[in-house]
């Protein structure tokens, strides 16, 4: 590699990890994200000008296909449709890299690694990796799609001996590995790939579809790492770095995903986590003998107009509802009245890392008024309102006093501790962990029961 084309892949190699920091923020996200275009045009454009292509023609046919489908979707897409599109594309990357693969297998000379049947150890080792763990990544994907887009049911599909079917084809594959190497036999290679596919189906078809962007962003990591292999094969060091990055991150996210709910990855791994969020719940069907106090749209306008302090706790029915336009225009009137209106962001609020912040940032919400829950849970004793809306999970004190509750040890926003809490959501029925939450049925707890985003739109017009 000439000085300019090292020199050109270390600027991009910055490129993206000053992407990586910007997307860390939702002020910064949109250089972090100008700053990854830049760092992925120069990185193309310098592998295209290196002396190993031989014509530019084929790959800007490709680059120009796949960018423009690439364009289309993202125009298109819907902001909750994210967590599938990002399964989409992972499954292409893991594709790429078992085709990567197989083209170095079958030309080894192209790529300067030898000779077909006295290919370099090393290679065949980085191949066979490079394509197990790409093929897992592929049908791994496609399964992630398939469960959140609803084609294939959310429910974690699981047969007695699973677990020690996985396990015995993950030995399998690692015995493959080993017999390609020494072999350099195609039908091993062949096999392996096969094995590899069939292990991404079943390592993800028991996994409940709400659990699924711990997955995505796992697939993401292995997709990550797929390429950081193929990179040693084709002595790409920006390959290599780029795919070390994402590899990183993807492990990164997922860690802080399990984390903010108190669960080990293994836990999520192994499926059957919590109940089905969709089993229609009659309205009060969770209340029993309990009483619960239900209020209205007008009730909520008046106890917030005589509030001096506001804490809005968004949630995934936020999401889904559709409401934060509804929600900060309902803000704007109660600041315009001089009260302190603040949004409080649980760490795994909705269902996809900074779910929240993206809907509220589209909002316009300013992102002073955005806390995390680490800045903002003291001060709920000292709140009026604490307005939650489409949440449920993240409010449940059972997290905190019941031990034998799933969700117990995640940490939650202690909006029971404000002086009057208001709950909207459609039913009495449970959230994403499947628990009753408790705070329904407290003194100070008013339940508003109905679409989260008519519900916002009825108290603007009750304040009015
Ligand atoms: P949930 O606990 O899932 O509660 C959301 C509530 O929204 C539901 O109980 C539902 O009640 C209500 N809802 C649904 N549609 C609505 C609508 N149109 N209008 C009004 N309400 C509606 O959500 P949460 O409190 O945001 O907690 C997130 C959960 O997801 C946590 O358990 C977390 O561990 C998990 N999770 C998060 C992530 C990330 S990274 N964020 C990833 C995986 C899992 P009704 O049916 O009664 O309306």
């Amino acid at each position: 590699m000439d000085t300019m084309t090292s020199f050109s892949y270390l600027v991009s190699a910055v490129c993206f990890i000053m992407a990586l920091k910007g997307l860390s923020s939702p002020e910064s996200a949109r250089h972090g994200v100008l700053y990854g275009m830049f760092g992925m045009a120069l990185a193309i454009v310098t592998t295209l000008m290196t002396d190993t292509v031989d014509s530019i023609g084929l790959p800007l046919l490709g680059i120009a296909l796949g960018g423009g489908v690439g364009a289309t979707i993202a125009k298109k897409i819907d902001m909750r449709d994210l967590p599938q599109l990002m399964a989409g594309f992972h499954s292409l990357v893991g594709l790429a890299a078992v085709f990567v693969a197989l083209a170095a297998f079958f030309n080894p000379s192209a790529y300067g690694i030898g000779e077909v049947g006295a290919i370099a150890v090393n290679s065949l080792i980085e191949m066979a990796l490079g394509a197990a763990i790409g093929a897992i990544t592929f049908t791994g994907s496609i399964i992630a799609f398939g469960k959140l887009q609803g084609f294939i049911t959310g429910k974690p599909l699981t047969f007695i001996g699973q677990h020690k079917l996985n396990a015995g084809l993950g030995i399998l594959m690692f015995l493959l590995i080993f017999a390609f190497c020494g072999t350099q036999s195609t039908f091993m290679l062949m096999v392996l790939v096969a094995v590899a596919l069939a292990l991404g189906v079943l390592l993800i078809m028991p996994i409940g579809g709400a659990d699924m962007p711990v997955i995505v962003s796992m697939l993401n990591s292995y997709s990550g790492w797929a390429a950081a292999g193929i990179g040693f094969t084709l002595e790409n060091t920006l390959l290599i770095i780029t795919g070390a990055l994402v590899g990183a991150s993807g492990a990164i996210l997922s860690y802080i995903m399990c984390k903010g709910m108190n669960r080990s990855f293994l836990n999520v791994i192994l499926g059957g986590f919590g109940g089905d969020e969709d089993a229609a719940n009659s309205p009060t069907a969770a209340a029993g003998d309990r009483p619960v106090k239900l209020g209205s749209a007008d009730d909520a306008g008046f106890i917030m107009k005589n509030a001096s302090s506001v804490v809005i706790v968004p949630g995934y029915g936020m999401a889904v509802a559709q409401a934060q336009h509804a929600l900060r225009e309902m803000a704007d009137v109660l600041k315009a009245e001089g009260i302190n209106v603040r949004y409080a962001i649980h760490p795994v609020a909705g269902r996809m890392p900074g779910h929240m912040n993206v809907l509220l940032a589209e909002a316009n919400v300013p992102y002073d008024d955005v806390l995390e829950l680490e800045d903002i849970n003291r001060d709920f004793a000292q709140t009026d309102v604490a307005f939650v809306i489409g949440a449920n999970d993240i409010t449940n004190p059972a997290a905190k006093t019941d031990p034998q509750s799933p969700i117990y040890g995640m940490p939650i926003l202690d909006v029971e501790k404000a002086k009057t809490v208001l709950f909207i959501k459609r039913s009495l029925g449970t959230g994403y962990a499947g628990v009753d939450n408790p705070l329904f049925f407290n003194e100070n707890t008013m339940m508003l029961l109905g679409d989260a985003k008519t519900m916002a739109e009825n108290i603007i017009k009750a304040m009015e």
